[in-house]
């Protein structure tokens, strides 16, 4: 570092150069892949709750998540797929220490236990619950008409097929305000082995990834963002962080 330059920026760049650093270095890439790939037998993404709601997440997604949501500062953030409410929550706190935002989710089926303590929940005030396909023409209009003229950030976590994925994206990734993000979890099925799931309709050919490389292909105004993906190392959303230019 220069002694006339910002400690800041000098903070950035050297975290720079530690991202580039781990893109070229394919040791930890398949050390990284190998813990994810033996994770996975441990159910490890279902060891996890924010303020109390289960959060079926891997923790280095998350802290992504944080560091996209303090850059973006979105007005509203999408997702869909609730489940038992934790990633809600955990946008919806962020919010909350932000003083700014707040969340809709969609589930095709929202559990009456978890809608009781999601809405019992004092990040609650912050969320809104929509119960419906995520991909079903009155749930799209509802959302489009709650995100006309915010900021907005997507996030999909539901039905992890291509078809849904892509009809999913047809949908929402034209809400994603530019500079923000449509972050698409479960991209790493086309990177595991084939039969991971075989009580699951997705599997390698048929998920997440196949859907985003068919958008991206249509969508120049999208862009993976390579960096977070490498800065995190273990994700299970790698090709998954597309920012809108
Ligand atoms: C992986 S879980 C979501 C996890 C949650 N985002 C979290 O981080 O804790 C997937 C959810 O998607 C929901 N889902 C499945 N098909 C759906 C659809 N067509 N539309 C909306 N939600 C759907 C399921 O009911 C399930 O609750």
């Amino acid at each position: 570092m220069h002694e006339d330059q910002d400690p800041e920026a000098a903070f950035r760049e050297s975290v720079a150069r530690n991202v580039d650093g781990l893109k070229q270095d394919p040791s930890m890439r398949r050390q990284s892949d190998e813990w994810l790939l033996n994770s996975l037998p441990h159910r490890y993404s279902y060891n996890f709750r924010w303020m109390g709601r289960p959060l079926i997440q891997y923790p280095q997604d998350m802290l992504a998540m944080q560091e996209i949501l303090w850059d973006v500062r979105p007005d509203l953030i999408v997702e869909t797929g609730i489940a038992h409410g934790g990633s809600l929550v955990y946008y919806a706190s962020l919010c909350e220490l932000m003083g700014h935002g707040e969340v809709v989710g969609i589930d095709i089926d929202i559990r009456a236990h978890n809608r009781a303590a999601i809405e019992a929940h004092p990040m609650f005030r912050r969320i809104t619950l929509v119960e419906g396909s995520s991909t079903a023409a009155d749930v799209v209009a509802q959302v489009q008409r709650m995100a006309a003229g915010k900021k907005v950030l997507v996030v999909l976590d539901s039905n992890h097929t291509h078809d849904h994925v892509r009809d999913e994206l047809a949908a929402y990734a034209p809400l994603v305000s530019p500079g923000s993000y449509c972050v698409v979890f479960d991209t790493v099925i086309e990177d595991l082995p084939r039969g991971l799931y075989p009580d699951r309709p997705w599997d390698v050919g048929n998920n997440p990834k196949t859907a985003v490389r068919e958008f991206l292909a249509a969508h120049p105004e999208f862009v993976v963002d390579t960096d977070i993906e490498a800065k995190i190392q273990i994700t299970v959303a790698p090709g998954g962080y597309l920012r809108r230019l």
